[in-house]
């Protein structure tokens, strides 16, 4: 990778991946684009940021051959809730970038990384030590992208010899922007809430166990992944990753015990119940670590007195646990 550009990037993992990649690869090499020009003004304060429709094929391939880009990183999707608002505009999106993508990719030669998701996964797949390989019956259309882009991006590698590689991720947990419309967003809106209001009404069921990362190891599950040496991956499209499980009894338990007058109650929300309920408790992620050598550095513990101290600084409270 030396030429990157990221679409998709105003979003909770592009804020974090292009000043990650940024460091790696020197600020003038990964370009930040989004729809959105207010994420763009904001990106070009810190480097390259171009405003660009990723379902826009022949503004997207333009851009790429301008930049001379070697490595797309395709961000652009709607999360699991509110793509069940609006099936088919997920499917648009979702697919729209996702196809444009690996289509510029054969073309100009590049590598394409796409995140798969927890959300791959459904109610059949076996929910314990979720195996790499396993039933894959998704039953939202945020899935169903998902394991499209799943098999779509190993179709462009085995038939155009296109280099996509992915991994599947966990709910992401982070301070420097918001998630906005999963299933998982619970795990990042408690910090906010109980911080501000000292109080957060829960929209899971309080057992519903899901996959959750700390945004540090994602970040570094995607560079490690695409500087991974090929001729090691038996798997490309998309990698098991994992760091911790928890329900939401487990996470506030342990976010009481560093904010004892945190108060926590829970107006479930069927859609989102059923779509965490078929998702897996936690996946098996050894054919990463033994593929690539994945490897998290953060467990729940340290992942809440890190977003304690980074959330309450944001909003400007002091904290004292
Ligand atoms: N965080 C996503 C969601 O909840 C899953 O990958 O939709």
């Amino acid at each position: 990778m030396k030429r990157i550009l990221i679409v998709g990037a105003g979003g909770q993992i592009g804020t974090e991946l292009v000043p990650h990649l940024q460091k790696i690869y020197g600020i003038d090499n990964v370009i930040g684009a989004d729809l959105r020009d207010d994420l763009v003004v904001k990106m070009a304060e810190r480097g390259p940021a171009i405003k660009l429709d990723a379902c826009n094929l022949v503004e997207f391939a333009a851009a790429v051959k301008k930049y001379d880009v070697d490595t797309i990183f395709n961000l652009v999707a709607l999360l699991s809730a509110k793509g069940e608002l609006n099936p088919r505009h997920a499917w648009d999106i979702n697919i729209g970038a996702l196809v444009n993508s690996l289509d510029i990719a054969k073309e100009c030669k590049c590598s394409v990384f796409t995140p798969s998701s927890i959300g791959a996964f459904g109610p059949n797949t076996p929910h314990d030590s979720t195996p790499q390989d396993t039933i894959m019956r998704p039953d939202t259309m945020y899935g169903v992208c998902k394991v499209t882009g799943e098999l779509l991006s190993d179709y462009y590698f085995t038939r155009f010899g296109v280099d996509a590689r992915s991994v599947r991720f966990p709910g992401l947990i982070s301070y420097a922007q918001l998630p906005g419309g999963g299933t998982t967003d619970y795990a990042v809106e408690v910090f906010y809430s109980i911080l501000k209001d000292g109080h957060y009404t829960c929209p899971i069921p309080k057992d519903s166990y899901m996959d959750m990362m700390y945004m540090p190891d994602a970040l570094n599950a995607v560079s490690m992944i695409m500087e991974a040496d090929p001729s090691k991956l038996v798997h490309r499209n998309s990698f098991n990753i994992a760091s911790m499980s928890f329900c939401p009894k487990e996470l506030f338990a342990a976010i009481r015990r560093r904010v004892p007058s945190a108060i926590f109650d829970y107006k479930v929300d069927p859609v989102k119940a059923a779509i965490a309920d078929s998702w897996p408790n936690k996946m098996d992620d050894t054919c990463a670590r033994k593929e690539w050598g994945w490897k998290p550095k953060w467990d729940m513990d340290a992942m809440i007195d890190d977003m304690l101290k980074h959330v309450s600084a944001k909003l400007g409270i002091k904290l004292s646990i």
